[in-house]
């Protein structure tokens, strides 16, 4: 090593200890001691170093957090010991039950327990070996589960490398629960809302949706956090009680629960459960219950274990939360697609948190089946679900009074028929012109995910829709200043600042515009797709079904509704005026265009690449269409060339075929 090498080896070290200091100060302690602008700098120059010297690069470098390439599918990994769950308990008698059962299973022995929360996530095992984090992998049938290491190593709270301090033990198994902060959920389902993706129900099916993704890249924007609170193998170290083994797993770096108390016995166990009960909304993650553990870690083997669960520790299931309020009303909302969608208006009741004055009906054939009736006393449920449902009647307190609602025929809003789609239980209103759907349409279109149009939000739209001056987005183009200025809470500098935004909104990607049409079915996702695949929306326009279908993730349901939306005149009439209002409607260029992709291309790569390996290069180029020959031809159209090429960089030049550097290819492909 000369020394050069060994000056950049010993930063690299330094840099990846204080990197890792300040991680875990950061995302564990939460006591962080040093800006992020100076974490980035420590951050980019180790980046730097690995660029340099590949050699260096080592898995459990922060650097690796976000690495390795999408999976097709997940490995499997068999568990050490198998990944049990615990019994569910609903009642104190039956937490006496289970402490009469260890009592008699170990006679004459003193015990206590700890009283923890039990956080409603997704269970992960964690291997370390040689204090390396080598394997994250899920509950799967409890015998074997998916290898999810690279989703893992995203999550910012969980050490890539175990503290020392302590002795460090070889290899360690630790359990725990992924899980996704109530705010990370809240903020997640609005971007969602916002790119018009399906949003999640709750907390706990974000996380595991989110740790079942295949791109790492991915899984690292989803606010996924980690606490450990059980341990496998644990080798040099002797801990007689859990609550030692809380605080061992705090020392080697990990995030444990925020909160557990030690009780002398049941009782105290029992009261611990009541305290935890009543603070169960000021953690940051949702629980659904608590988790008691006998303390003393020396009884755990003889206590052993059924097929299902282990016996020195149970769950204590909170019962969803209820409350009891009165139907006032049932509304009919019209959705952006025409969709009427019953809404319960409730007498404000406290529950979860919040007080809720509003519940989901989801549908005609649901109020039916449940018989809600109007003036009816409810019973609302959020279990971890964004809006509140109405799970059943109190028919007991029924007065005779109540009224059984009947689903508008008409809707609501602006009058016409309604009807049934072939094979859908919604009713809709198929008016293109009904105010509701516009107004809808207008907010889709003007959304951040969308046109991002700034200033122009619910209130200003309900106004602009009401006076007749907006009835399709082509309008908010011939808007004028007087115009705007002369709505309610509007004055000269709003209006200006409005035509600001409408006025930058024209330079807005194609695949913005295409999702902002509001195309049934066609999400931002499917918008960026069709960007990539079509010059501009003159040939998306003329494209038929076959084209659109051997797309691909464009499928039969996306490509109908694409075709179907733009046969309509009053569509492409919209799409000419936007035309001439100005908006750019031709892909901007990228290499993954079909037209500049790789297609027809071929490739040779020589010398070592330092961001990925050469198999890894050439599946990069296969799926964007190209090809990977062994050997330069003067048809090859590309030489990739990484550090301590070969002959065939020679061969290129003479043969006169372009090289391209790394860093050149990487533009190219990504
Ligand atoms: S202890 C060997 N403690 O709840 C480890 N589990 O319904 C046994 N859970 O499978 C589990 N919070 O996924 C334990 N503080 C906590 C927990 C907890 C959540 C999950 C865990 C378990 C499930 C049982």
């Amino acid at each position: 090593m000369n020394n050069n090498i060994e000056n950049s080896k010993e930063r690299a070290d330094y840099l990846r200890r204080e990197i890792n200091k300040h991680n875990h100060l950061y995302y564990v302690a939460a006591r962080p001691e040093i800006s992020d602008r100076d974490y980035d700098a420590l951050y980019q120059e180790l980046a730097g170093i690995e660029k340099q010297h590949p050699e260096l690069a080592s898995p459990d470098s922060p650097t690796m957090r976000v690495g390795g390439e999408p999976l097709t599918e997940f490995k499997h990994i068999k568990h050490s010991t198998p990944m049990l769950s615990l019994s569910n308990t609903y009642s104190k008698e039956e937490l006496i039950d289970f402490d009469t059962r260890i009592k008699k299973l170990i006679p004459g022995k003193i015990i206590s327990y700890i009283v923890e929360p039990k956080i409603d996530g997704v269970a992960i095992t964690l291997r370390y070996e040689n204090g390396i984090l080598a394997a994250g992998i899920t509950r799967g049938d409890g015998k074997t589960g998916d290898d999810i290491t690279n989703n893992i190593k995203t999550i910012r709270s969980i050490p890539l490398q175990l503290h020392s301090g302590m002795p460090r033990p070889e290899n360690l198994e630790v359990r725990g629960e992924v899980y996704m902060s109530k705010k990370g959920f809240t903020k997640l389902n609005q971007e969602r809302h916002e790119a018009g993706l399906e949003l999640f129900a709750n907390p706990r099916n974000a996380a595991a949706g989110s740790l079942k993704l295949l791109d790492p890249k991915i899984v690292a924007q989803r606010p996924l956090d980690a606490v450990l609170y059980a341990v496998i193998e644990l080798e040099n170290i002797n801990l007689t009680t859990h609550e030692q083994l809380i605080n061992e797993l705090q020392n080697l770096g990990f995030k444990t629960v925020p909160k557990h108390w030690k009780c002398a016995d049941i009782h105290a166990a029992i009261e611990a459960l009541d305290n935890l009960h009543n603070m169960r909304h000021d953690f940051p993650f949702e629980i659904d219950g608590g988790v008691i553990k006998v303390n003393e870690r020396e009884l755990y083997s003889a206590l052993g274990s059924t097929a299902k669960s282990s016996r020195w520790a149970v769950a204590y299931k909170y019962e969803p939360e209820q409350a009891e309020t009165t139907l006032l009303d049932i509304t009919v909302q019209v959705g952006r697609t025409g969709v009427l969608t019953p809404v319960a208006e409730l007498e404000p009741v406290p529950l979860e948190g919040s007080v809720i004055s509003r519940a989901t009906l989801h549908n005609a054939d649901e109020i039916k089946r449940k018989d809600i009736r109007i003036g009816d006393r409810v019973i609302v449920e959020k279990a971890g679900q964004v809006i509140p449902a109405i799970t059943k009647v109190n028919t007991t307190a029924r007065t005779g009074k109540e009224k059984i609602f009947s689903f508008p025929t008409s809707c609501p809003v602006c009058r016409e028929p309604v009807s049934r789609h072939e094979n859908e239980v919604a009713l809709r209103c198929d008016n293109m012109q009904c105010p509701a759907q516009i107004k809808r349409w207008i907010n889709h279109f003007a959304s951040r995910g969308a046109m991002n149009i700034d200033g122009l939000g619910d209130a200003l739209v309900e106004q602009l829709v009401a006076s007749g001056l907006v009835s399709d987005p082509s309008h908010l183009y011939k808007l004028t200043k007087p115009q705007i200025a002369g709505l309610e809470r509007m004055g000269e500098k709003s209006a200006e600042n409005l035509l600001q935004s409408i006025e930058s909104s024209k330079k807005r990607e194609l695949w913005r515009i295409i999702f902002a049409l509001g195309i049934r079915h066609v999400g931002a996702k499917s918008a960026q797709t069709l960007e990539q695949h079509f010059a501009g929306m003159d040939t998306l326009m003329q494209t038929n079904n076959d084209t659109l279908q051997n797309i691909p993730d464009i499928g039969p349901v996306v490509a109908e509704s694409i075709t179907r939306f733009f046969q309509s005149e009053h569509n492409r009439k919209l799409i000419s005026l936007l035309k001439e209002a100005g908006l750019q409607m031709t892909a901007s260029e990228q290499p993954g265009n079909i037209n500049s992709g790789l297609t027809g291309k071929s490739f040779v790569i020589t010398g070592t690449l330092s961001t990925m390996s050469r198999d890894e290069a050439s599946d990069k180029i296969r799926r964007l269409g190209g090809k990977v020959n062994s050997s330069v031809s003067p048809k090859t159209t590309f030489v990739v060339a990484g550090s301590d090429p070969g002959s065939k960089l020679t061969k290129a030049r003479e043969m006169n075929v372009t090289v391209l550097n790394e860093e050149e290819f990487l533009k190219l492909v990504e």
